[in-house]
């Protein structure tokens, strides 16, 4: 089932100076059309690219007399304090690199206090990778067509402790990545744990669309029936922030899937300023979207994140070295964050917002 060229190493590798590292070094260790899948883009990655352009565009300015004798990363996101503002963001799949998949990524999360949101796509059992997530997760759920296979899943992510549900809204069709399909790659059958949510089927691609998308009944259907938080993935039209606050929901994460639905959306970094201007503090809002080392991740938060999340480097760094790997690329990137916060004289990633950390577009150049 591993589709590697060598297998994960279970030692930290030589030579990673920084958390985006490991994107360079999981080359070595996946087949060219897993590897095309797992970094690729929808369609030709310009989405992709875009996000990683506007994190580049924004420049820190930094403040050099500030204090920081009580500086710390901690966050509090859904009234839980937080030892600092990094997620893992959830991954279908992950057995696809390595064995101990989304179990390793939870002992890797677990390590640095990290919570994770785990993908219904997950290859482990849920209960197995709650066992092991120490410092918390959340359960992504797709809401499909059928309520009953929707409000199972709900229940069992309870049972089993999960501390909010995030409903992912901005997948229900894909145009698909052409680097993947160049590459050649195709699933392998039989990876994920439980059935995938069966959506009705459908030829057209409205068709599809109206099986798989989340309607506001759905969302209102399961702001009343969850125990815990809904936080809703995939929101970039401030107008739609909005419905998701008078819905009721807890947070919005501010995220076009990494580039992976619609080549030509706009940077998630792009819409973030703007959808916490409408959200004010009545919601959490997370963001997640090319983020590759401290720097963003500073960036993010002055630009309205409450926390970000972390997406393809948890399964780069999977794939290189395992719970290991994670642990290890998560440190990093809570170091690098640290060391950003002290240069730029950030003390306080609370206020970081009102901080004027950043010029961006033209006048950064
Ligand atoms: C291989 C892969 C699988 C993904 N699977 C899911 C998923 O099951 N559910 C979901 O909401 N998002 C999924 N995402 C999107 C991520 O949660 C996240 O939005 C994105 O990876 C963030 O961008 P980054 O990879 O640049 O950090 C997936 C992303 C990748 C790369």
């Amino acid at each position: 089932m591993i589709d590697s060229k060598s297998p994960p190493v279970d030692r930290i590798p030589p030579g990673i100076r920084g958390a985006e590292d490991y994107e360079t070094l999981a080359a070595q260790h996946l087949a060219a059309p897993t590897l095309a899948y797992l970094a690729g883009g929808s369609g030709d990655d310009r989405t992709l690219r875009w996000n990683r352009e506007a994190l580049d565009r924004a420049r820190l300015k930094p403040r050099v007399f500030a204090r920081l004798d009580h500086a710390s990363t901690t966050v509090t996101v859904l009234g839980r304090p937080l030892a600092h503002p990094l997620l893992l963001a959830p991954v279908a799949c992950q057995g696809l690199v390595h064995p101990g998949a989304e179990v390793d990524i939870a002992h890797g999360a677990a390590a640095t206090d990290t919570p994770l949101v785990l993908s219904s796509l997950a290859t482990r059992p849920l209960e197995e990778v709650a066992a092991a997530a120490t410092a918390g997760w959340w359960y992504q759920l797709w809401l499909g067509a059928d309520r009953t296979d929707s409000l199972a899943r709900l229940r069992r992510a309870e049972r089993a402790g999960c501390s909010a549900i995030v409903v992912t809204v901005d997948a229900a069709v894909q145009l698909p990545s052409r680097r993947a399909l160049r590459a050649g790659f195709t699933m392998p059958p039989g990876l994920s744990a439980d059935p995938p949510p069966c959506f009705a089927h459908a030829d057209t691609p409205f068709g599809r669309y109206r099986a798989a998308a989340v309607r506001r009944e759905d969302l209102c259907w399961l702001v009343e029936t969850s125990t815990v938080p809904v936080v809703v993935k995939g929101i970039l039209h401030e107008a739609d922030a909005g419905v998701c606050r008078e819905l009721g929901v807890a947070g919005v994460v501010v995220s076009n899937h990494g580039g992976r639905t619609i080549d030509g959306v706009v940077a998630s970094f792009d819409a973030l300023p703007r959808i916490r201007s409408v959200l004010g503090d009545t919601c959490a809002v997370l963001f997640d979207g090319g983020v590759r080392s401290g720097a963003d991740v500073l960036k993010a938060i002055a630009a309205g994140a409450d926390a970000v999340l972390i997406g393809r480097l948890q399964i780069f760094a999977l794939a290189v070295a395992g719970a290991l790997g994670v642990a290890h690329m998560l440190k990093l990137l809570r170091e690098e964050l640290a060391l950003t916060m002290a240069v730029t004289g950030c003390a306080d990633l609370r206020t970081a917002r009102d901080a004027d950390l950043f010029v961006t577009g033209r006048g950064a150049d």
